[in-house]
């Protein structure tokens, strides 16, 4: 059985996604860990309420990245994490994390990438006018939403949109693809090559 981490810093849809899908076997995977930059975060209790191991570092208590780093590297060591899914996590990870993990680490953006990567995704699509906007699933290299596309879907903007109507949408797209791409992840079945995803 292979040992995924969820990395949060917020309410945790996604990761109650994850944990829904773990429990009904979709994902064959144990949750060994989630880890939050964010001692509030509301994803810490979902998975304190599943007894899932956590780990929370305060990101202002240590002078450096790699300070911080090194101690999530041997909470992940230690239980001999395979693969780390992104969800909401709004921190940027060092080149050296990510090389450790390549091809291990993925992330989920509310957006068709490459357009609107950053923070304010949503917000940017509904501001620049698009018709549709969308969700990417992508592996987590040194960049920022830059690596290569496992899974993407899109969402039709309406006339009467707010960023709360839409991201009501997109959460729902995302709560379905995320699982989907951590279940073929975990399975071994997506094969990177280059900036191509081929899913096997
Ligand atoms: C999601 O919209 C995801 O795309 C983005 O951050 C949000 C996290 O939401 N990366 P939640 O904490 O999973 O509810």
């Amino acid at each position: 059985m292979k040992n995924l981490a969820v990395f949060v810093s917020g309410s945790g849809s996604n990761l109650q996604a994850i944990i829904d899908a773990v429990d009904r076997g979709f994902i064959k995977a144990k949750l060994a860990l989630v880890v939050s930059d964010n001692e509030k975060a509301y994803a810490l209790e979902r998975a304190r309420k599943k007894n899932i191991d956590t780990f929370y570092f305060n990101p202002k208590k240590y002078k450096n990245r790699p300070a911080y780093e090194s101690l999530i590297t041997a909470e992940l060591s230690k239980r001999k994490i395979d693969f780390i899914a992104l969800a909401g996590f709004m921190r940027i990870l060092s080149s050296e994390f990510t090389a450790k993990y390549k091809n291990r680490i993925i992330n989920i953006h509310p957006a068709l990438l490459p357009s609107f990567p950053g923070q304010r995704a949503l917000k940017d699509a509904l501001d620049y006018g698009v018709k549709y906007a969308g969700v990417t699933v992508h592996f987590v290299d040194e960049g920022v939403d830059s690596g290569p596309v496992i899974m993407q879907d899109i969402e039709p903007v309406r006339n009467e949109d707010t960023q709360e109507s839409l991201l009501d949408r997109i959460h729902k797209i995302e709560h379905r693809l995320y699982p989907e791409a951590i279940r073929l992840l975990v399975e071994g079945r997506l094969v990177v090559e280059g900036r191509k995803v081929k899913i096997e």
